[in-house]
Order: C-alpha cells, then structure tokens, then sequence
C-alpha cells in the first residue's frame, strides 16, 4: 500500500531547510522565488469566517440529535451547499437504534415475593417463568450449561453488561437478573438490539440473599419486563467528492470530515455545527482550484450515538478504498469563545488515537507555522477520526483543549462563537489539505514552493 508520507509530501522544496527543523524558517523565507510567497493564499485568503459563522447560524437554529427531523433538516442543507459548490453528493442514510425508555416496566417475583427491579436499558419485553441459576460474573467461556431455559443469576463487574448477557443468551438463557456488586442502587444494565431476552437489576443484597436461598435448594422466579426494547431510527452522512482532472490523477483521496448531529435538545453551535461549517468552507474555496487528489468532504450522523455514522461509512469502504486515502482531517468543536484556557493558538490541538504524529499532524504545524501558530498535539479519541484510524488512516481531530463549560448543554449557542478561532482552525486544515492535493506534490523537481517541517510538542492536556 502506498500512502504520501510526511516526507514526499513536504519534501518539495525542502533542500534548503531539512537541517533547519529545529526553528519554525517560513515557507516565503525558504524559496528565493516571490511567486512562492504563501502558495497556499489563494485557499487560506479566500476562507471566511463569516460564512462559517453563518452556517453555524442555520444550523444551531435547532438541536439535530441523530434519527430526529432536526438532523435531517440539517443534513439536506448541508448536501444543497455542497451541490452548489459543483461536488458529486450523497445522502448516505444507516439505521440506528434507540432504547425505548418511556412507559418501561419490570416486575420480579421469587416466592411470592415482589422485588422492584431496574430493567436494563433495550431490554427486550417479554414474560418468563424459570428456576434461577447463579452463573457468577458470566465471564467469557465460564457459564455452565445448565443456565438452558433458566434465568441466569449475574453479579455485576469484570466485563460489560451485554457481554454477560450474551454469554447467558448463547448458553440458552431465558432471563436476566443482574445484582449490583456494591452499593445499595440497583439502577445498571444496558442490553443490545437483538438480545433477545428480559434483563433486569436488582440490588447486591437482594442478588445475595437469592445466592444464599439457591443454595438449599431450587428457586424460580417469574420475571416480566414490558414497553421496553429499541426502536429503529435513520440517520444520514453527507458525502461530497471532486474528483482531480483525469489527466492529473493520482488516485488518491483526502477526507474531511465533521459530525452535524447534536445532542439531544443541544443546538450543537459548537459541538459540532462549527466543524462542519469549516467543512462547508473548505469545500466551497476548494472547488475550483486544481488538484491531482480526490477532496472528499463528508459530515457524520449520530456521531453522538457512539461514533456511528463514520464506523458506517468506513465500513462501506473496500479494502482499495480504503487504502486510497490518505488522511483525514477531522474538526469537531473548533470555534468556542469559552474554550482553550490560557493555551498558545487559542487552545488548539490534535488529537491523535495513538498519540503519535502523523502525516495529517505533520502537515497542520506546518501550516499552522505559516497561517498563525504551530499548534501542538496528544492523545484522545471522542471523535471520527477514530475508524478511520483503525483502517491504517493517518487522521487526526482538531478540537479546542480544554473544551467550554457549555459542552453538551443547552448553552451550546451561537452567541459563544469566536470568529477568529474558526478561520485560524479552517486556514490549518485548508492549507494542509491543499498541500496534500494540489498538483506538484509531492514530486519535488515539479514542486515551486512547499513549506518545511516544524518542530510541534506532544502536550498530555486535560480535555475537561
Ligand atoms: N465533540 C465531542 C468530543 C470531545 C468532547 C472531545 C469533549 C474532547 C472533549 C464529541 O461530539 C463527543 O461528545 N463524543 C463523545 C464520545 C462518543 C463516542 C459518543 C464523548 O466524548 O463523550
Ligand atoms: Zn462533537
């Protein structure tokens, strides 16, 4: 697999300042030729801040929680702007599902005795009466086979919750009663779509005394769980290419990516409607020039859910897809006033998954020398640029660290948005994406101007 590496991309123009990576030499002072001076401003000149600022206006004017009409409102807006920037798009809509958590019920009954169970999260509804069978923590290869067409008795802990049930349920278990391993709550368990099988809680000294009961002898129980389950909701990416002039190309793809859904009942301006208005921006002033890599803009739905719009887009990839990008730049929260603390660049850093640097952390301090500040970076997932990670891809997220008190609140409003810090953020990743694109990298003897490597610092800083 060939992917651009930090050296062939940067390297065009790099003979005169390779030995000089210990201080920041600009670009413009690197090259004896004028023409060189900024290469990049005819993307970064041309980023507005207050078109970004505007798109975070249409957007937050509701909250688009995954699977909601306020998502979709959102995502066909964002599809028409891409449209009208001459890109191929796609609303690419996968399934979610959602706990039902109104009007849920469980009861349990032992002996004639009424407990008043917690029902996990998804629970399936459903009605049993079986003998109870102690399993202990249903590890991984540790449930007995006796638990067929009982109710497993489950401590909690060592594993998830939906592991042990499913190690019950593929041992042919009928029922679920999980008690707490400390505390007096019983409020714990989550179950997943498709377990198919009442789950419920029940306090460490109620699950102690049943331990004790079985064992003198069988105990049965009769278990009823209703209204609860999962609901099957749809939510959406936004996919934009352009593809490079066919004479030019190189086959290989660059990304760039935000999420545009909310929390529930959060207007999101920041988290995340400002990455993808950095996204609707970089298309817009991207469209035009030349490149010999394809740009692919794409903003995830229910990133919120758990990441799963870009896990669903990373999957429809095929292997050669894959291997054909070559980074991604991911911007998610990238214009609060209230975020960054006193840190240099207004706060601004990339995460890594691995914490290591990449070809897409190598290309924003550069260009971040250039355009304002080196920025540097750490270590932290939270993001999409997680699948992509896990598919070979350098990626990075471009985040301001520590993020602002309104973090998923209602208070994520527009008023908290600083201009400055969405075209510092959007002139970084725009100039790298172009250095990765535009035509004459990373062949050096083609290339005009480049910028050098610079020196950027892994920082181990608290994100909240
Ligand atoms: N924008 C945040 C990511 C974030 C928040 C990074 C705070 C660093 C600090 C993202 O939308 C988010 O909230 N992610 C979830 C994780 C996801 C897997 C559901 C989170 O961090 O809780
Ligand atoms: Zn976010």
């Amino acid at each position: 697999m060939y992917r651009k590496t930090m050296a062939a991309v940067l390297a065009a123009g790099l003979a005169i300042s390779v030995n000089g990576v210990s201080t920041y030499i600009p670009a413009q002072a690197q090259s004896a030729s004028a023409s060189s001076t900024a290469f990049d401003n005819k993307i970064i000149k041309k980023i507005s801040a207050d078109n970004m600022y505007n798109t975070i206006a249409t957007l937050s004017a509701q909250p688009r929680e995954a699977g909601t009409e306020g998502e979709l409102i959102g995502a066909k807006y964002i599809k028409g702007k891409f449209k009208e920037y001459g890109y191929e798009t796609e609303l690419q809509p996968f399934p979610i599902y959602e706990a039902i958590r109104n009007n849920v019920s469980g009861t349990l009954e032992i002996n004639g005795q009424s407990l008043n169970p917690y029902v996990f999260s998804g629970s399936y509804s459903g009605e049993v009466t079986a003998e109870i069978v102690h399993v202990g923590l249903a590890l991984d290869g540790q449930v007995p086979d006796n638990v067929k067409g009982k109710i497993a008795l489950i401590e909690r802990g060592g594993i998830a919750f939906v592991e042990k049930l499913q190690n019950v349920i593929d041992k042919g278990a009928v029922g679920v009663i999980l008690y707490n391993n400390a505390g007096t709550g019983n409020n714990v368990g989550v179950a997943d779509p498709g377990q198919n099988i009442p789950a419920v809680s029940i306090t460490r000294a109620q699950g102690l005394a049943l331990v004790e009961q079985l064992q003198k002898g069988p105990v049965e129980a009769h278990l009823k769980v209703t209204g609860s389950g999962y609901v099957e909701k749809t939510s959406y990416n936004v996919i934009a290419s352009m593809k490079p002039n066919k004479n030019r190309d190189n086959g290989q793809v660059v990304l760039v990516g935000a999420h545009h859904d909310s929390v529930s009942g959060g207007p999101g301006a920041n988290d995340d409607a400002s990455g993808v208005s950095a996204v609707l921006e970089l298309a817009r002033v991207m469209a035009k020039v030349p490149t010999d890599t394809e740009l692919r803009f794409v903003t995830f739905g229910a990133e919120e859910k758990g990441l799963l719009g870009s896990y669903h887009y990373a999957g429809t990839l095929s292997e050669e897809e894959a291997d054909n990008i070559v980074a991604h730049f991911q911007m998610d929260m990238i214009g609060s006033k209230d975020a960054g603390g006193d840190n240099p660049a207004g706060g601004l850093i990339m995460y890594t998954i691995d914490g290591q640097k990449n070809l897409v952390t190598d290309l924003a301090a550069a260009a971040g020398a250039r355009t304002s500040e080196v920025i540097p970076y750490g270590q932290l997932g939270r993001s999409d640029h997680q699948p992509f990670h896990e598919l070979g891809i350098p990626a990075a997220l471009f985040i301001h660290s520590p993020v602002e008190p309104w973090y998923h609140t209602p208070a994520d409003t527009i008023d908290k948005i600083d201009k400055n810090k969405l075209q510092q953020t959007a002139e970084i990743v725009g100039a790298s994406v172009y250095q990765i694109a535009r035509p004459d990298t990373p062949a050096m003897e083609h290339a005009r101007v480049a910028p050098g490597p610079v020196p950027y610092e892994f920082e181990d800083r608290p994100v909240q």
